[in-house]
């Protein structure tokens, strides 16, 4: 179950051209084009005259040919031609996802149409912002969004699972704050007088003691925005070196979830070696989640019904969130009209 009424990101901007792109969100495959004039549309994957997928075909104008009998869809969903007859059938149309495209990547919202907000995307900023410089990368994780979820919101798997770049002892040695305002999550991990993180010390040139911050703040269910880096001992973070950690968490089924990933940092940023060794070091933070989650998720599957997680006081994010995110689903739930409980028809009178 995954909740609908939300933004997910399906694409990065450069992945969406003339030639229409599949991509499967919350178990729905979403093809995505542009226009002749550049503006991003995504419609369901699947041809209105016998399922095909619309990605298998080409863009004319602006409307996609299907490659199978050529029935064209318009940027709005309906078809515009059928090639073997004259008349269009009325119910020869597609769904249309209402998209934003922002600071480089394609938003689509999976829900109910008319609820879609832009307004509602989350500031994202910084992937584009010339004071700042940025790597990506994209991962498929072979693991359900829950896990990608608990796992940035327990960062004390740092000290363990990635030694060698971001992690070190102190981290699971100092505490959490955790804040809920609406469906955000905070979860702040303030680490002071430490040695910077081995990946960063380097392109930082910082050697010696500093605060060390990490502020996980999770958009549920889409996005995990982490303010993280070091300034001086005792001084403010935002005279420090920061890093913003974007991750896009969009499912793709029970058990797969696209995880898109933007680092932006505000030093060093026309060094290219730099921007070079965090590509590769990065990559290897990433692998090394991916395949620690895949683990997970087959234990998961493994586990016995009846078998819980066990919290402990560093999973007080993920408590929150877990909470925010029953509540969301429940609500829609709720407002399905499937799921809505039938009254009974009250007794005619003769
Ligand atoms: S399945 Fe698309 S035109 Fe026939
Ligand atoms: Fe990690």
């Amino acid at each position: 179950m995954f909740v609908l009424n939300t933004w997910y990101v399906a694409a990065w901007s450069a992945e969406v051209t003339r030639k229409p792109v599949r991509r499967v969100v919350c178990k729905q495959p979403i093809a995505l084009f542009r226009t002749q004039d550049g503006a991003a549309v995504a419609l369901a994957d699947r041809c209105a005259h016998r399922a095909f997928p619309l990605s298998e075909g080409r863009t004319v104008g602006d409307s996609v040919e299907c490659g199978y009998h050529g029935f064209t869809s318009g940027p709005d969903g309906m078809c515009t031609k059928v090639p073997a007859q004259t008349t269009i059938p009325e119910r020869a149309r597609v769904r249309k996802y209402p998209l934003v495209e922002k600071d480089g990547w394609i938003w689509v919202w999976t829900g109910d149409a008319e609820l879609a907000d832009p307004a509602d995307v989350p500031d994202t900023h910084w992937m584009v912002d010339p004071e700042w410089a940025t790597v990506t990368h994209s991962v498929h994780f072979k693991c359900r969004t829950d896990l990608i979820h608990d796992n940035l919101l327990d960062l004390t798997h740092e000290s363990f699972l990635h030694k060698t770049t971001v992690g070190d002892d102190y981290i699971y040695e100092h505490g959490i704050t955790v804040e809920v305002e609406g469906n955000v999550v905070s979860v702040d991990r303030l680490m002071p007088s430490v040695e910077a993180p081995p990946l960063y010390a380097e392109t930082m040139d910082a050697r010696g003691l500093f605060d060390r911050f990490h502020c996980t703040e999770f958009f549920v269910p889409n996005l995990h925005v982490l303010h993280s880096g070091i300034s001086g001992e005792g001084r403010p973070r935002e005279e420090g070196y920061l890093i913003k950690v974007l991750n896009g968490i969009t499912p793709i089924d029970e058990h797969n979830s696209w995880y898109y990933y933007a680092f932006s940092r505000n030093f060093g940023v026309d060094n290219a070696q730099a921007t070079q060794e965090l590509l590769v070091g990065l990559a290897t933070v990433l692998d090394e989640d991916a395949a620690a989650l895949e683990a997970q998720e087959i234990g998961m599957q493994d586990r016995p019904a009846g078998e819980f997680d066990v919290l402990i006081a560093q999973d007080g994010g993920v408590a929150k969130a877990r909470r925010i995110l029953a509540a969301l689903l429940k609500k829609e739930q709720n407002a399905s009209p499937a799921n809505r409980t039938v009254e009974p028809a009250a007794p005619r009178s003769a």
